[in-house]
């Protein structure tokens, strides 16, 4: 395993070298290092982070929550409401609402949280290939724009950004679908669907454009960042004999424990056990409304004549 620090590493990817040593920089100086606070959504088993510059106050919200009853097509806005109160009650100013992927199983609240606590809506460059694939599948016709304009920012691999004074540097991991990124803000890093808790191992690699050979690649790239280096998941499912949801660790607990990618595990191990166990998950309940709304930013389908937006269901197609 190679090291970030070493010319060698620096030389082939000088992108996750510049990610360790902003890591490096602020496990050394407390100044930048950002709070985090985490909302969990049980519903659908989602963590929202909001990060924050303690010296600034400035902000970003990832990864949010619109709560959405499939029997009824109802949105609700508990999960968010949550986040505006924490936003509001904590004086934070809000720069960016960050979505680390077009999740598959949980709507995005970012539309609604722009209209009450602002924030640049951004998601990784790739959206464009979700947006052919699933505008495809749902037959979403030419006013669905497949160029990720329904997005404030697209970030590419390497781009960096901050959230006050704290340098960020966006990482492209994908895997669990083309356009995964991780966000690394200070010594904090917000990985997404790659790694889920050690005990609980990894996202699933099986949805359309997804690449379980793609998403190793991506895990042990993160895990070349430093060990001190604090994960933020996306998920977190409870391992069989735990009983609290958790969704925060380090590269160093990955490394030496994850379950199904710890140091030593072979790409080709991991192919064979991805793909076996991917075949025995069934669909997220709200695949259908999740990706139809998160293709477009987190915004319903464009209304039909009557004034109501709908949600399609393609018959034997998924
Ligand atoms: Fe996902």
């Amino acid at each position: 395993m190679s090291d970030p620090s070493d010319p060698h590493c620096s030389a082939t990817d000088p992108v996750l070298a510049a990610a360790a040593s902003q890591v490096r920089a602020a496990v050394a100086d407390p100044g930048l290092r950002p709070v985090v606070r985490s909302f969990f959504d049980e519903e659908t088993f989602t963590a929202t982070h909001v990060v924050h510059d303690p010296a600034t106050k400035k902000a970003a919200v990832i990864d949010s929550v619109l709560n959405y009853e499939a029997s009824s097509g109802r949105a609700k806005h508990g999960s968010a409401q949550m986040v505006v109160d924490y936003v509001r009650e904590s004086g934070l100013e809000v720069e960016w609402q960050l979505e680390t992927h077009a999740h598959a199983d949980h709507l995005s609240a970012a539309p609604w949280l722009q209209d009450r606590i602002g924030g640049k809506l951004a998601i990784g460059a790739d959206i464009i290939r979700v947006q052919e694939v699933f505008g495809k599948i749902f037959n979403a016709g030419t006013e669905f724009a497949r160029d990720g304009s329904q997005f404030d920012h697209l970030f590419h691999d390497g781009d960096t950004f901050g959230v006050g004074n704290i340098p960020a540097i966006a990482l492209h991991v994908p895997g669990h679908t083309p356009a995964d990124m991780a966000f690394v803000i200070g010594d904090a890093a917000f990985i997404g669907d790659t790694l889920f808790m050690p005990d609980y191992g990894t996202a699933r690699a099986d949805f359309p454009g997804g690449d379980a050979r793609a998403l190793f690649r991506s895990i042990r790239r993160l895990l070349l960042l430093p060990d001190e280096t604090r994960l933020f998941l996306c998920h977190d499912y409870k391992a069989p004999g735990r009983d609290a949801f958790a969704w925060e660790t380090t590269v160093g607990a990955e490394r030496a424990q994850n379950v199904h990618v710890h140091d030593g595990v072979d790409e080709d191990d991991f192919v064979a056990m991805r793909s076996a166990r991917d075949k025995t998950l069934s669909l997220p309940t709200l695949i259908m409304p999740s990706v139809q709304v998160n293709m477009r930013g987190g915004h319903m389908p464009e209304p039909e004549d009557n004034g109501v937006s709908y949600i399609k269901v393609p018959v034997n197609k998924l």
